[in-house]
């Protein structure tokens, strides 16, 4: 009885189970504080040394996958731990002067985030990379721009591509942003007071790669700020994925017919064979349901905590998890799809609603002098007008026009799609020539993000 309790409490307050995953980086702290142990003749030189070497053989193993994890150990800092007297004997007694699990884990978890941050960013290139390509590849298709989801002004399916491109751009933008907070070294926290021994967190941090230390013991050994703006980031990335998944479920079902999705990127129907579902966006856009929720959790946990370190912190990494493992493999499924999309520009042309033309005829009359609200009047009469006789703005002679307004004179009839989005010819606008800009541009963006994350790897 007494025994089947205890294992229940062990149970619930352990947390190996999940932050085993954090076992690199929890030996690494350990071998840069025993380092600096050493150095400050706090332990032996040759303590620190043996200690180092057992940490090092640990590493192996866990990495090897031959070591065993015993649930008796409550998480990843006591399982390495107890290993490291196995492996070193009573030396292993000496890592943790100067330091408590407290700083430790924290270390650990920013060093985590530190970490996944860079893949994160790789995979935001990756799908960055894979709009910019599928732009290239179409970059002469003409599209209906939409607001409200109704057809508005055409544009060229590129600039609908590099709005995306956009988004994630912004999130490449906020993690490195997010970095900077997450990048600030709490060991030497101690407990929550800091430590009454000679340290050196300077220089761990050096070897850590940390930019700062922190200021605050009591703060350091509590502060889950950083996991907080993580999840806000992942969270918002998630937010644009879901918006491009849906994108691509309208536009690959039959009444768009704009996109073929790839088939492996498909599921058919059990029951109705002429299905091709696109499952996959799906769940990327289902996803995102659960990185909002883990942003949620990670708030919740945090409000109205005193300070400074309680044990309601250990479920801060339930959800960071959960928000990295989506994350990557949302951004990577997500790429592929992009890449395997193909576009059928014909139906894009086809699906485009002569309307749309509407605001170019009411352009056409303010440069001819006409204040732009009489010009609209104008064209939203000629556009019943056409509708009600069932032809397309195009369709309507020139005398036609000139019942609505004298100022209409022959180029009228030139009105096209190309000459509509030629004219949006600004900076940002969706004119051929600037959308091709805006691809160069593109391209040399992702490169200054690809160099800026060589030279912090
Ligand atoms: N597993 C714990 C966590 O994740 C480690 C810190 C435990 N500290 C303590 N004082 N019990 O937060």
């Amino acid at each position: 009885m007494l025994e089947s309790k205890s294992r229940r409490v062990q149970d619930y307050v352990g947390s190996l189970e999940f932050d085993r995953r954090l076992y690199r980086q929890d030996i690494a702290g350990s071998v840069a504080h025993a380092r600096m142990l050493g150095r400050q003749g706090i332990i032996p030189t040759s303590d620190a040394e043996e200690l180092v070497r057992g940490l090092q053989v640990i590493q192996g193993e866990i990495g090897g996958g031959q070591f065993v994890f015993k649930p008796a150990d409550e998480d990843i800092h006591m399982a390495i731990e107890a290993r490291l007297f196995e492996v070193v004997g009573e030396v292993a007694g000496k890592l943790h002067t100067g330091r408590s699990r407290n700083d430790q884990v924290a270390l650990d978890v920013r060093m985590y985030v530190r970490d996944e941050i860079v893949e994160i960013v790789g995979g935001l290139r990756e799908i960055r990379q894979a709009l910019l390509d599928l732009a290239g590849r179409n970059s002469d298709v003409v599209m209906a721009g939409y607001t409200h989801l109704q057809q508005a002004q055409p544009v060229m399916f590129a600039h609908h591509l590099l709005a995306y491109f956009e988004m994630f751009s912004r999130d490449d933008a906020r993690l490195g942003d997010c970095v900077n907070r997450v990048n600030v070294l709490p060991l030497g926290s101690g407990a929550l007071a800091g430590v009454p021994y000679p340290i050196d967190r300077e220089y761990v941090a050096r070897e850590l790669g940390f930019a700062h230390i922190s200021e605050n013991s009591m703060d350091a050994v509590s502060d889950r700020d950083f996991i907080a703006e993580f999840n806000a980031c992942g969270a918002i990335t998630m937010m644009h994925v879901s918006r491009l998944a849906e994108e691509l479920v309208l536009w690959s079902s039959s009444e768009f017919g704009f996109i073929t999705i790839g088939e492996g990127f498909t599921t058919g129907s059990s029951i109705m064979p002429q299905k091709r579902n696109p499952d996959l966006a799906e769940l990327a856009r289902g996803k995102t349901g659960r990185v909002y929720g883990n942003l949620i959790a990670i708030l919740t946990t945090l409000k109205a905590l005193p300070l400074s370190y309680n044990r309601d912190l250990q479920e801060d990494k339930v959800h960071l998890f959960d928000t990295v493992d989506s994350l990557k493999q949302t951004l990577a499924v997500c790429s592929d799809i992009v890449r395997s999309i193909e576009v059928h520009g014909d139906r894009m042309r086809a699906a485009i609603q002569d309307y749309v033309l509407a605001t170019d005829v009411a352009d056409y009359l303010v440069k001819r002098g006409l204040p732009f609200r009489a010009a609209h009047g104008i064209a939203a009469a000629l556009t019943h007008h056409a509708t009600a006789q069932g032809k397309a703005l195009g369709q309507l002679s020139l005398d036609e026009y000139r019942e609505f307004s004298p100022l209409f004179e022959k180029d009228i009839l030139k009105l096209s799609l190309e000459t509509s989005v030629m004219s949006r010819d600004v900076p940002g606008g969706t004119a051929p020539s600037r959308v091709k800009e805006a691809l160069r541009t593109a391209h040399v963006r992702l490169e200054e993000s690809r160099a800026r994350s060589t030279a912090t790897d």
